[in-house]
């Protein structure tokens, strides 16, 4: 017999013993035991009571490196004290670049789309690293705190190809891709480019892209219209739950994070501490996430056989507490789960799954990597430095900051064209209903004769100099062309 695949194994916190212990017992009836063995890991609240900030042993990130997936219960995020979430550190960390999440009506689950029989079956692949969660933070001014949202080519490609292939995986025909690049020209227009980029290399596939209110309504009025939906990370996240509610909550949403090297399979709601310790937890979310690392490691048969039975046990109204129709006894963990394995082998009358395909483990893992790598999407791209936005943090009328700062780079080769606060301009011109406050953007350009290419960033710092000696300036960015093409945007109203 082959050796097992190993799968590091955290069983998480509140809830998360209770739901994880029951899915491995319906993981050990459906034979799965026979091909995988999980491996326990140290991760969670005990992990930051200890003091360790990043919730999990060195021996738990080992454990998880070396075998390249992790099976995880919902954890306990420390309020304030520095410790950060570990689902987000956990994604951030190995590069589980493609958060997805399936959402479907289930039998027994009874919603508003449910009783109007509208199906609803929809995947959504949420960016998983960049946007906003970079985390990157700052407080610029006694009133302002900003966040940095990055979003990059490279990482855009990522999530855009595994959606595109999951769509030809899952045999869907049409993709989505969710954005606000009318307001985020830059950010969400590059995530909008790269998707109708990558679209070019899946003739086979139909692509459509909506704004990300259009989608949430559309979502609500027409859950049907959408099989697979790509979305930047924030607005993933947000859309996620949204969708959650369309099929009866988080309990019924699995969610997988997959990357090039490792991939997280995890609950998606949290540790409901609650009902923690009264055995009355769903198990469905974590189960039907064990059902997509199954997929993933090539368990395909295995997979099935448990989607039925849970779909037939649904379909027989089995239930715990918080779900399904009242006139039937709520169970406890352990016996929803007992009812699921005596199921194993049966089939739901709708929606059955296939039995068919591997029944081996067929993933087969990406070297390690010997060293971090630097993706790239573009390269010999010709970069002209033609001006910079310079931050200034004081409480100050435009027209006083304009004609300090007009004096300060008289002989620069820069000159003052705009000056913006919270993204609108208020000079050369404005109106006086805007509303500023202490913290200023102004942007500086070459003069009339100097032509983009002749300066690298030398006089940028001079000036940068000059302005530092009388107001604080908290940050700058280098205006530059790509190509001839300006990288960055126009204030509101320029
Ligand atoms: P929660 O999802 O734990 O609970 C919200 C409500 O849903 C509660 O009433 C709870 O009893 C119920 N609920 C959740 N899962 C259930 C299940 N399987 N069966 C029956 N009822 C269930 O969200 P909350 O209270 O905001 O978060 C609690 C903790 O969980 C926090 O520390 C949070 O940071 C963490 N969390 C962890 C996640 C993860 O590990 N992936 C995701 C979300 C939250």
């Amino acid at each position: 017999m082959t050796a097992k695949l190993k799968v590091a194994l955290a069983k998480g916190d509140g809830i998360g013993p209770e739901i994880m212990l029951a899915t491995l017992d319906l993981f050990a009836a459906a034979g799965v035991l026979d091909h995988v063995e999980f491996v326990p890991v140290e991760m969670g609240a005990s992990v930051f009571a200890a003091g360790n900030s990043r919730g999990m042993t060195d021996e738990a990130v080992r454990t998880v490196e070396e075998h390249g997936l992790l099976f995880k219960g919902p954890m306990e995020t420390p309020k304030g004290g520095g410790g950060k979430s570990i689902n987000v550190t956990a994604r951030k960390l190995w590069g589980a670049f493609a958060n997805v999440r399936r959402f479907r009506s289930l039998p027994g689950v009874e919603t508003v789309y449910s009783r109007a029989g509208v199906p609803v079956d929809f995947t959504i692949v949420r960016e998983n690293i960049e946007d906003t969660y970079g985390g990157i933070e700052h407080r610029v001014s006694n009133d302002t705190m900003q966040c940095k949202r990055i979003i990059t080519a490279p990482g855009s490609d990522q999530v855009h190809r595994f959606t595109f292939q999951t769509a030809r995986r899952l045999g869907v025909r049409l993709v989505h891709c969710g954005h606000k690049a009318n307001i985020m020209k830059l950010t969400d227009g590059l995530f909008l480019d790269r998707f109708r980029a990558l679209a070019r290399e899946f003739p086979d596939l139909e692509t459509k892209d909506v704004i990300i209110d259009a989608l949430c309504m559309e979502l609500v009025v027409r859950p049907q219209n959408f099989k697979l939906v790509v979305l930047p990370n924030l607005q993933g996240d947000i859309v996620s739950d949204l969708a959650a509610g369309l099929v009866g909550g988080l309990g019924f949403a699995p969610s997988a994070n997959i990357g090039l090297h490792i991939s997280i399979f995890e609950a998606v709601h949290g540790t409901a501490p609650d009902i923690a310790g009264k055995g009355i937890a769903n198990p469905t979310s974590l189960i039907l996430s064990g059902i997509m690392l199954l997929q993933h490691i090539g368990l395909v048969r295995q997979a099935a056989r448990i989607e039925n039975a849970l779909l037939r046990s649904l379909e027989d109204g089995v239930r715990t507490g918080d779900f399904g129709r009242k006139d039937t006894p709520a169970l406890g963990t352990r016996e929803f789960v007992a009812q699921v394995v005596a199921r194993l082998g049966r089939q739901p009358s709708t929606g059955a799954v296939p039995d068919t395909g591997s029944e081996r483990v067929t993933l087969v893992r990406s070297p390690r990597p010997s060293t971090q790598v630097v993706m790239r999407t573009f390269s010999k791209i010709v970069k002209h430095v033609v001006g910079c936005d310079v931050y200034i943090d004081e409480a100050i009328s435009a027209m006083e900051l304009a004609d300090q700062l007009n004096r300060l780079c008289a002989d620069a080769p820069f000159r003052l064209t705009m000056i913006s606060n919270r993204g609108t301009q208020i000079w050369p011109t404005g109106s006086v209903y805007t509303e500023c406050v202490d913290y200023f953007r102004a942007r500086f350009e070459l003069r009339p004769g100097f032509e983009p290419g002749r300066f690298g960033q030398g006089p940028v710092i001079a000036l940068l100099d000059r302005i530092t000696e009388r107001f604080a300036v908290t940050c700058f960015e280098l205006l530059r062309t790509f190509d001839g093409t300006p990288g960055y945007s126009l204030a509101q109203g320029q």
